[in-house]
C-alpha cells in the first residue's frame, strides 16, 4: 500500500476511535475518585444541618415547593432529583436563585448517598 496513504487512514481511524470513546463517556452514576468517600458522612452532622440552612426555607413544609424535604425520609426517597438540581443537570439549579453550593459539599452530599443514604 502507498505510504502516504496508509499514514492517512491510520490518522482517520485514530480520530474516528477518540470520538468514539468520547460519546461514550458515562453520565451516571458519578464517578468517584478512590478515597473520595473514605469517611462516613452523618445525616444528623452534616447533611440534616446543610438543608436546614440553604433547603428548608423552601422546601420544608406542605404547600411549600415539591418535593417537599423535611427529615431524612423525604431526602433520601428524592437523592436523585436533588444531585441534579445541586448541579443544575437539567433541572433549575439549586438553592434556587443562588448561591450554589460548593462543589465539595455537593460531592459530600452524592458520597452520603454512595454509602447507602444512612440515618446516621
Ligand atoms: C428560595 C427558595 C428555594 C430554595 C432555598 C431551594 N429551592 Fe429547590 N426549588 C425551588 C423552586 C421555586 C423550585 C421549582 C423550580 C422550577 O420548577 O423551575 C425548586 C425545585 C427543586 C427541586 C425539583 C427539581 C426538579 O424539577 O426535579 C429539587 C430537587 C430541589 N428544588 C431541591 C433543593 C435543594 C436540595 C435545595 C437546597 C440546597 C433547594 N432546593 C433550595 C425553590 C427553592
Amino acid at each position: 500500500m502507498n505510504k502516504k496513504i496508509f499514514a492517512g487512514l491510520s490518522v482517520s481511524l485514530i480520530l474516528i476511535a477518540y470520538s468514539c470513546t468520547k460519546d461514550k463517556a458515562p453520565e451516571e452514576p458519578t464517578p468517584l475518585p478512590p478515597g473520595a468517600c473514605a469517611d462516613t458522612v452523618s445525616f444528623s452532622g452534616v447533611i440534616e444541618p446543610l438543608f436546614q440552612q440553604k433547603c428548608f426555607s423552601c422546601h420544608d413544609q406542605n404547600g411549600g415547593t415539591s418535593p417537599l424535604l423535611k427529615d431524612h425520609a423525604t431526602i433520601s426517597s428524592n437523592a436523585s432529583s436533588i444531585y441534579a438540581a445541586l448541579k443544575g443537570e437539567g433541572v433549575t439549579r439549586m438553592p434556587n436563585g443562588g448561591p450554589y453550593l460548593a462543589d465539595s459539599t455537593i460531592e459530600m452530599f452524592n458520597c452520603w448517598v454512595v454509602q447507602g443514604k444512612l440515618n446516621n
